[in-house]
C-alpha cells in the first residue's frame, strides 16, 4: 500500500457477544476483563457499522453485515492485533432507530448500549457514523450529549470521532464540500470513509489508534 503509516492488522478474531438481559450483571457482567483499550462503534441500523469494522481489520466476513436493518442484535467484541504489537478490542454496538423493534425491545437495547457507554472504564472512543448523505440527526446529537455527560463515570475522556461514511454514494465531485458542510454543522472533525473504497480507512486507524494509546505509531510499518 501507498501509505507506509497504515496500520496493518495481522490477527482479528471475536472474543464476546453481549445481548440484552445478559444474566444478574447486566451487559458488563459478559464483557471480557477490562484489560484491553475498546474503541466502540455506534450509529443508526443499516449505517454500515460492521462494514467498517471490516474494512478497519481487512478482513471481508469477520463481522457479519447485511442489507436488513437490524441485523447487529447485541454488542459484539472483536480484538485486532497490528503488525506493531498494537492490540485493540473493536466493539459493534446495535443499530439504533430501527421502527420495527417492539418497544420492550427498544428499551433493552438502549439500557444495553447506555449502560455499556456509559460505565465502561477501557472505553477510548466511540466512533459514531453517520450516512455521509444525511449527517447528524437527533438521535446522534443525544448519543454525543449523552457520553459527554457519563464523562465522569467512564473515569476516562472517551474521545467521540464522526465518521461519515457511504462516502462513495456521493459523486466525487462534490465528496469535498459535503465533508466541509458536515464538518461546519457539527463543530467537530469529520473522518468521511467508504467500506466501498476503503477511502478514510487509514486517518479513522489514525484517530482511533491516537485515542486508545495517546500516540501516533512510532515507527513506519
Ligand atoms: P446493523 O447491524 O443493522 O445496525 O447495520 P450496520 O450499521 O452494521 O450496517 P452493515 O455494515 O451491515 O451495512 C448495511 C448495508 O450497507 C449493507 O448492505 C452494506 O453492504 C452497505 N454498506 C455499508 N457500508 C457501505 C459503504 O461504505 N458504501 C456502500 N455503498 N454501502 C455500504
Ligand atoms: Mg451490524
Amino acid at each position: 500500500m501507498s501509505d507506509v503509516s497504515a496500520t496493518r492488522i495481522v490477527e482479528a478474531k471475536f472474543i464476546a457477544a453481549i445481548g440484552p438481559g445478559a444474566g444478574p450483571g447486566g451487559a458488563a457482567g459478559a464483557l471480557p476483563a477490562p484489560t484491553v483499550a475498546e474503541i466502540a462503534f455506534a450509529g443508526r441500523s443499516n449505517v454500515g457499522k460492521s462494514s467498517l469494522i471490516n474494512t478497519l481489520v481487512e478482513r471481508n466476513n469477520l463481522v457479519r453485515t447485511s442489507s436488513t436493518p437490524g441485523s447487529t442484535r447485541q454488542i459484539n467484541v472483536f480484538e485486532a492485533r497490528a503488525q506493531d504489537g498494537m492490540v485493540l478490542h473493536l466493539v459493534d454496538l446495535p443499530g439504533y432507530g430501527f421502527a420495527r423493534r417492539s418497544k420492550a425491545e427498544t428499551r433493552s437495547w438502549q439500557g444495553l448500549i447506555e449502560g455499556y457507554l456509559g460505565t465502561r472504564v477501557t472505553l477510548a472512543a466511540v466512533v459514531i457514523l453517520v450516512d455521509a448523505r444525511r449527517g447528524l440527526e437527533q438521535e446522534e446529537r443525544d448519543l454525543v450529549t449523552f457520553i459527554e455527560q457519563a464523562q465522569g463515570v467512564t473515569r476516562r475522556p472517551v474521545e467521540i470521532v464522526i465518521v461519515a461514511t457511504k462516502l462513495d454514494k456521493i459523486p466525487r465531485s462534490s465528496q469535498k464540500s459535503a465533508l466541509e458542510a458536515l464538518r461546519r454543522s457539527v463543530g467537530r472533525r469529520i473522518v468521511g470513509f467508504s467500506a466501498v473504497t476503503r477511502e478514510g480507512r487509514d486517518d479513522l486507524w489514525r484517530v482511533v489508534r491516537k485515542s486508545a494509546l495517546g500516540a501516533e505509531p512510532a515507527v513506519a510499518e
